[in-house]
Order: structure tokens, then sequence, then C-alpha cells
């Protein structure tokens, strides 16, 4: 009982197949006390004899016709077949087993309504299998067949998760290029800059999943620019107080646009901070330090870096030198120095070049 509970336990965990034939598989002998056990799932109107653990080689990878083999007779009539003699028994085809030791079985469906497969037990003497046999072949069944249907479920989720998560990254593309669109200068910029976040973020040592967060702020962070006069955004001079106001208000315009798409929710407030400085003389709210997200600190250091290697209306690109000499003399001043450290890690030690 002991045995059978925890082989119901670690099935009931299994979220793959191969994984369920395989407790199942290595848990029928000692079960039923049997010499021989198989996997058999339904493969259409064949029965596919995927695992076996026996005293010697029986079927597996044999594919036979339902109406030709016992796992398909158990299948059709959705119950168990018990066989003591089976040289004996009409069902059973007789010739595919001479060549094996087995002289008596007791299979069962896995699922009693509409069966995906059997699981069957052999001896190489004659048996009559005991109701607490059965009993236990019938529960492994049961049990496998939720661990299938778990293993199904869950990667129909994998996959619908896939879809949605690539769709909303497809919407942010969309919504990074019409703000490019309407910018010249900044065609690309967001593109670059997500790449260089993602890349600071990695350096960093940041889970995946958070350094993906940063690459899809990255890719939107200047999409509050959309609401500012394309005359303003590419203007070849230095901007007035009043124009430059106006560009400031470009991170809280993204956050509405982004904020109410719960998706999107992370990103919007790493696009609403991404100009926040790290002693606080940045914008919308001149938040310091910790009070800064460690992702908009990611990205406002990327973006800075980015613009400065790159050319803009109002003057040429500065190049990678001054870039790191901005980054270093203002490390800790606007810039985190641990995010300071890992671009000059990345760029000095490991010859980190910004892609097209
Ligand atoms: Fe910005």
């Amino acid at each position: 009982m002991e045995r059978l509970l925890h082989v119901v336990q670690e099935l009931s965990a299994t979220r793959d197949l191969t994984d369920v034939m395989d407790i199942v598989r290595h848990s029928v002998r000692d079960l039923t006390g049997s010499d021989g056990a198989t996997f058999v799932l339904r493969e259409n109107n064949f029965c596919y004899y995927a695992e076996e653990d026996a005293i010697s080689p029986l079927w597996k990878g044999g594919r036979f016709p339902m109406e030709s083999c016992i796992s398909g007779w158990v299948m059709m009539n959705q119950k168990p077949a018990v066989i003591e003699d089976i040289f004996a028994d009409s069902r059973i085809p007789i010739d595919v087993y001479k060549k094996t030791f087995v002289k008596s079985l007791a299979m069962v469906p896995i699922k009693t309504n509409d069966p995906i497969g059997a699981i069957g037990c052999y001896w190489s003497e004659n048996h009559s299998a005991t109701p607490e046999q059965i009993k236990v072949l019938q529960v492994l069944a049961d049990t496998a067949a939720i661990a299938i249907d778990n293993s199904h479920y869950q990667s129909v989720i994998a996959i619908k998760a896939r879809q949605l998560e690539e769709a909303m990254d497809g919407t942010m593309l969309a919504i990074a290029n019409i703000v490019e669109h309407k910018d010249l200068y900044t065609s690309g910029h967001q593109r670059r800059v997500a790449m260089i976040s993602m890349a600071v973020a990695e350096e960093m040592g940041w889970s995946p999943d958070r350094c993906e967060t940063v690459f899809r702020a990255g890719i939107v962070h200047d999409i509050g620019k959309i609401g500012i006069p394309s005359e303003l955004l590419s203007k070849p001079a230095k901007l007035t107080p009043f124009e430059f106001a106006l560009v400031k208000t470009h991170p809280e315009a993204g956050y509405k646009i982004l904020k109410d798409i719960p998706f999107f929710l992370p990103t919007a407030q790493i696009v609403l901070q991404h100009h926040e400085r790290f002693n606080g003389s940045g914008y919308p709210y001149g938040l310091g330090r910790d009070k800064i997200l460690p992702e908009a600190q990611v990205v406002g250091v990327a973006d800075v870096f980015e613009s400065m290697i790159s050319h803009r209306p109002y003057r040429p690109a500065l190049g990678m030198e001054a870039a790191m000499d901005e980054l270093l003399m203002n490390r800790g001043i606007l810039y985190n120095p641990d995010i300071v450290d890992a671009v000059v890690n990345l760029v000095k030690d490991k010859g980190y070049r910004v892609p097209e």
C-alpha cells in the first residue's frame, strides 16, 4: 500500500508523458508481482506498445490493429481482461504470444470512457490475477490517465501563453513603430536601447524574465513622444526652456498610453521613470536611489549611452569614449554605480559593441 501511494504521488506530480510511462513501467511489476508489464497507447485504430518491463522482451515499439490484440479488446470493451491460460482464449493472437514467456495476463484500460491506452501485466506460469492485483492495475491506470491529461493541458497552456506573449510583443513593436515613424532620429534608438538594456541586465545577473521586461521597456521607452510636435523632436538646435518642458512630459505620456494593459504595467512603470536620476535630479518626480526601479535605472543609463554614440539632430555622434567618460564621470551621481560598472565590464572587458 505504501509503495502504491508513493507511485500515485509520483504520478500526480508528473507533467510529461514519457515520465508517466516510466513510472508506471517501473511500478507495475513489483506492485502486482508479475513477470512483465506493458504500457500501450491508442493510435487511431492501432495499439502502440510504447513501453515495457519484463523478464524477456515482449513487443516494445510494436503496433497491432485494435481488433487483433488484447489491449484493443480492453479499450473497445472499456473493461479489464483477465486471462489465466492464453492458449485457451480466442481473444489472444497466439502467433504473437508464442515467441514470448507469457502464459497468463491481466490488462486494464487507461480511462474507462474513451480509453487512450492500456496497462498490462504478464506471468510466465499459469496464474489467475486476483481482484487486488486488478485493483492495483486500475489505480495505476486511472492515475496515469489523470497525469496524461495534466501533461496535455500543461502543454496546451504553455503554447497559449507563448502565443499570447508573441501577440503582446507584436503589439509592443507596433506601438514602438508609431513613434519611430514620427521622429526619424528615434528610429532604431528604442530598439538599440532595448538591446543595450538587456545586455546590461544580463551582465548584472538578472533572471531571464527580468531581462525580458527590461528589453520590452526599452523598445517603447519614448512612446510618449508621440504627443510632441515632430519639429521639436528633430529641431537641429538646442531647445528653449519651454520646448524642453514639453519634451519632459514624454515619460508620463508614455506611462498613460501603456498603463491600462495589465501585461504592460511593469513596462509602463519603467517608461515613467527612465529619466529619473540616481541623485534625484531627473524627471518627472525627482526620485533618487532605491526609489527608482532598478529596471528604469538600467533603461535610463542605456538611453544616455545610446544617445551619445548616435547622431542627433543638434549634434553628430560623440563616440564610445565620450559615452564611457560621461557614465564614469557621473558614476554614483546621475547613474547607479553598479549599472555603470556593468556597462564598463561589457564594453571594456567583454568587447561589447552596440548592434546596428
Ligand atoms: Fe526618453
